[in-house]
C-alpha cells in the first residue's frame, strides 16, 4: 500500500448506499474535516465499484458488499481506504482485502441505542403494543389476545456480552430479571459486580424466558439459533435479535413458531435483509417467501435494521467515520482498522487475541 503523507487537498470520499439521514448527519459535520463527499444511492458491489474510480476512500454500510471482485475494482480505481460507517463487518471479505485496502469501522457509536431498541422490541412483543396500537386507532378497545407476562422474576439469556450485550443485560436486571450470559471472552468482573451469571450456551437456551443475541456474525456462529437449539428452549421463550440476521436459521424459526414451541421473535435483522431492508417495497410484492411468512405471525415483530437509528448514534457515526478518514490521510493513523489477523486469532497487538 502507498505511504501516507499529510495532504492539502480534500480527501475524496465515494459514499455508497446513501440514505437521507446519512446525508443530513455527514453534511452537518463534514466542514470540520478536510473531505469532499460524493453521495451515491447505489449499494457497493462489483457492479457499482467502478463509481469509486478516482476516489481516495469508499464509505460503506452494513449491506454493501466488499468481496474479492469488489476489492479488486476498488484497488484498481485507486481507493486506499474503506471507511465502514457501522460496527459489524461480516460483509467484508477481510482475507481478500487485507494488505491491499485498509478497512476501518466505527467500533462503538451508541451501544445504548441498540440495547434500548432490543428492549423496545421485547416490551412491544410481550405486551402486544403493536396490536393494541392498531386496535385503538380503529376504535377497538378490547383486550382479548393481548395478555403478556411479567418480566420481573423471569430469566433472560444474553448471547455476547460486549458493549451492547452488557447494557441490555443491565437494563433487564433493572426489571428484576435473573440474567444469564454466554461469551467466549467472559467479563467476569462486570458479571460479579452486576450479579449476572455466565453459563454454557446449552444451559442458557434451556433456562431463559427471553434470549437476546448480541454477538457478531462469524463463520462459527452462523445459524447459532437452529432447530437443535430451538428444541432446547422453553415453550414460551421470546427471541430478540438485533445482532445479525444469519445468527438465526429463519426456516427453523418459522417451524418452531408454527408448531407453537416458541413464544415469539422480535427481529431487527434478517439473514436475507439486503434484498429488502432500508428500501420501500410497500407498493410491490415481497418475493422472499421466508420473509413474507415471518410477517404473517402475530407473535413476530420485525423492524428494518433500525436499532442504531438515534440522534446520538448518527452523530457519533458521522464524526467517527470522518475522523477515521482524516486521521489516515493526515498521519496514517488506523486505530479503528479491522485486523484480519485478529479475526484469525493470530494477532500480536493484544494479549486477548483481539484488537477490539
Ligand atoms: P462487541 O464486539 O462489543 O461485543 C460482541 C461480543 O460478542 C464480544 O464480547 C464477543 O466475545 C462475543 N462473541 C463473539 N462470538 C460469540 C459467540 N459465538 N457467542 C457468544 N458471544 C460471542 O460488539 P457490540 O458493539 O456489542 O455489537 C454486537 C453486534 O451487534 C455487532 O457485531 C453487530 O453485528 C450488531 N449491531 C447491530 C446493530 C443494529 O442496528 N441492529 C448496530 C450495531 C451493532
Amino acid at each position: 500500500m502507498n505511504t501516507v503523507m499529510k495532504r492539502e487537498s480534500p480527501v475524496r470520499v465515494a459514499f455508497f448506499d446513501t440514505k437521507p439521514y446519512d446525508r443530513e448527519y455527514f453534511d452537518a459535520y463534514k466542514s470540520s474535516f478536510n473531505v469532499e463527499i460524493k453521495y451515491f444511492p447505489s449499494k457497493l458491489s462489483a457492479d457499482t465499484a467502478s463509481l469509486a474510480k478516482g476516489y481516495d476512500t469508499v464509505c460503506a454500510f452494513v449491506n454493501d458488499e466488499l468481496d474479492a471482485p469488489t476489492a479488486d475494482m476498488l484497488v484498481e480505481g485507486g481507493v486506499r481506504l474503506v471507511a465502514l460507517r457501522c460496527a459489524g463487518y461480516n460483509n467484508v471479505d477481510l482475507k481478500a482485502v487485507w494488505g491491499r485496502l485498509h478497512v476501518v469501522r466505527v467500533p462503538a457509536y451508541s451501544p445504548h441505542a441498540v440495547a434500548e431498541h432490543a428492549i423496545a422490541l421485547l416490551l412491544t412483543l410481550n405486551r402486544k403494543i403493536h396490536k393494541s396500537y392498531i386496535r385503538t386507532r380503529e376504535g377497538n378497545f378490547t383486550l382479548a389476545g393481548l395478555v403478556g407476562f411479567d418480566l420481573f422474576g423471569k430469566t433472560a439469556g444474553i448471547i455476547g456480552t460486549g458493549q451492547i450485550g452488557r447494557i441490555t443485560a443491565e437494563i433487564l436486571k433493572g426489571f428484576g430479571m435473573k440474567v444469564l450470559a454466554t461469551d467466549p471472552f467472559p467479563n467476569e468482573g462486570w458479571a460479579a459486580e452486576k450479579d449476572i451469571q455466565y453459563t454454557t450456551m446449552e444451559d442458557l437456551f434451556r433456562q431463559s424466558d427471553v434470549i437476546s443475541l448480541h454477538c457478531p456474525l462469524t463463520p462459527e456462529n452462523h445459524h447459532l439459533v437452529n432447530s437443535e437449539s430451538l428444541a432446547k428452549m422453553k415453550k414460551n421463550a421470546i427471541i430478540i435479535n438485533t445482532g445479525r440476521g444469519a445468527l438465526i436459521d429463519t426456516k427453523a424459526l418459522i417451524h418452531a413458531l408454527k408448531t407453537h414451541s416458541l413464544g415469539g421473535a422480535a427481529l431487527d435483522v434478517y439473514e436475507e435483509e439486503d434484498e429488502y431492508f432500508f428500501e420501500d417495497h410497500s407498493a410491490s410484492v415481497i418475493k422472499d417467501d421466508v420473509l413474507a411468512r415471518l410477517l404473517t405471525f402475530p407473535n413476530v415483530l420485525i423492524t428494518g435494521h433500525q436499532a442504531f437509528l438515534t440522534h446520538e448514534a448518527l452523530t457519533a457515526i458521522a464524526t467517527t467515520t470522518l475522523g477515521n478518514i482524516q486521521n489516515y490521510f493526515d498521519s496514517g493513523d488506523l486505530s479503528n482498522e479491522i485486523c484480519y489477523r485478529c479475526t484469525q486469532k493470530t494477532c500480536s497487538r493484544k494479549e486477548t487475541g483481539r484488537c477490539f
